[in-house]
């Protein structure tokens, strides 16, 4: 087991990382009250829930639970509401802890539940998906999606600690697993070359779900993520590199209408773009590019997309939360491990990458 720590000073907090991890040595000691609210869905419930519900019991809290139907779709209003109502009907009280145990829909809604419900109870991530466990569980973004807007609703909302178990990936299916590499190659490709290295060396082990090199992975990962958190908490700056390929991957995933391809798998053909538009301004080589589309593609992930037209591709792209005073931002690529934020990018080069990855035929 490793341990990892987001700094950010009298709430600085742990991320626990490893494989059939200790709950009641390592968890336990983060559940602050009596009064435990476990907010999972259908399809982790019956996986993992009695485990996290009974080890809570043995050391004396009152344990209820919220079980939400599964899927992005339910990221809403109306179903962040069923986590109000049961903390409200079972009189949770403003010392309870708000457990979220999950993939990233879960950690998001349960995470603003515990923002908000009596303006903040506390709050603990269990991240259930590779995705969550490198991206979503760490560094406080929680919320809601609005039917005009993903995540447009939200709070920053930063847990006790997070519990990352490697054993709990053995039940994803492999597209989730792979979607998940997406986010891990980002950190590699946007602030370190020698875990880039390392990936094209163990990438097919991860793929096979080898649990010490998932553990590694997610390790390298979280520390760069809780380095830039703590930093930049709330996205004045650097934090925004953190959406390399993000801003073309929005709009694969807008037009295809959310659920149809994978966030990682939008984010994997948007890296692909940033990565040809460096290249085409002079900062990658070809041979950089091609190293991340192999990598990808090694990942078991999409390096094409389905034809968008050009228009409506740009479209998605200016409702980007780094648009700012109307101008587009992109996050690029100095060189394979160094990612800028820059608006200084020709117009037509940004078009001629989007272009480049359709399917053609
Ligand atoms: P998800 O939460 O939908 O989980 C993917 C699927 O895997 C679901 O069907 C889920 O029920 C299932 N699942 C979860 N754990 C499982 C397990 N151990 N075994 C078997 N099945 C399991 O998707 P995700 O990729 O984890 O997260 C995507 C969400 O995260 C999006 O809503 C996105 O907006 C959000 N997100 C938030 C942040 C942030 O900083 N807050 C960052 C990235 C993404
Ligand atoms: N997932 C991007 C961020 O947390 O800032």
């Amino acid at each position: 087991m490793q341990t990892l720590y987001v700094e950010l000073g009298d709430r600085r907090y742990p991320i626990f990382i490893g494989s059939q991890l200790n709950v009641t040595e390592q968890l336990v000691p983060y559940i602050k009250g009596k009064q435990v609210m476990i907010v999972t869905n259908t399809t982790v419930a019956p996986l993992y829930l009695e485990h996290y519900s009974n080890a809570f019991k043995r050391i004396g809290k009152t344990v209820k639970q919220c079980i939400l139907p599964d899927g992005e779709k339910y990221k809403n209003i109306e179903y962040l509401n069923l986590i109000f109502d049961a903390l409200l009907q079972e009189n949770f009280n403003r010392d309870c802890t708000v457990v979220a145990l999950g993939g990233g829909v879960i950690g998001d809604m349960a995470g603003f539940a515990a923002a908000s419900f009596q303006r903040g109870v506390y709050f603990v991530q269990i991240p259930t998906t590779l995705l969550s466990q490198v991206d979503s569980s760490v560094g406080g973004k929680t919320g809601i999606n609005h039917s005009l807007g993903k995540n447009m609703i939200g709070a920053f909302k930063q847990p006790q600690a997070v519990f990352a178990d490697m054993s709990q990936l053995k039940s994803l299916p492999p597209r989730e697993l792979s979607a998940g590499l997406s986010e891990v190659i980002k950190y590699a490709l946007l602030g370190d070359v020698d875990f880039l290295i390392w990936l094209e060396a163990h990438i097919d082990d991860l793929v096979q779900g080898d649990e010490q090199k998932l553990a590694e992975a997610v390790y390298r990962s979280c520390a760069h993520k809780a380095k830039i958190v703590a930093n930049d908490e709330k996205e004045k700056g650097e934090r925004a590199l953190l959406n390399l390929g993000h801003t073309f991957g929005h709009a694969i995933e807008s037009y295809l209408g959310y659920g149809e391809w994978l966030h990682g798998e939008a984010v994997a053909v948007g890296m692909l773009m940033a990565a040809d538009l460096s290249c085409q301004i002079g900062w990658l080589s070809q041979q950089d590019v091609i190293r991340v589309e192999t990598l990808l593609k090694r990942a078991k992930l999409p390096i094409r997309y389905p034809s968008i037209p050009l228009e409506q591709f740009l479209s998605y792209m200016a409702h980007d939360k780094k648009v700012l005073e109307g101008q587009l931002r992109l996050i690029l690529l100095k060189s394979l491990g160094q990612a800028v934020i820059t608006a200084d990018f020709d117009t037509e080069k940004m078009n001629q990458a989007i272009l480049n990855y359709q399917i053609q035929g």
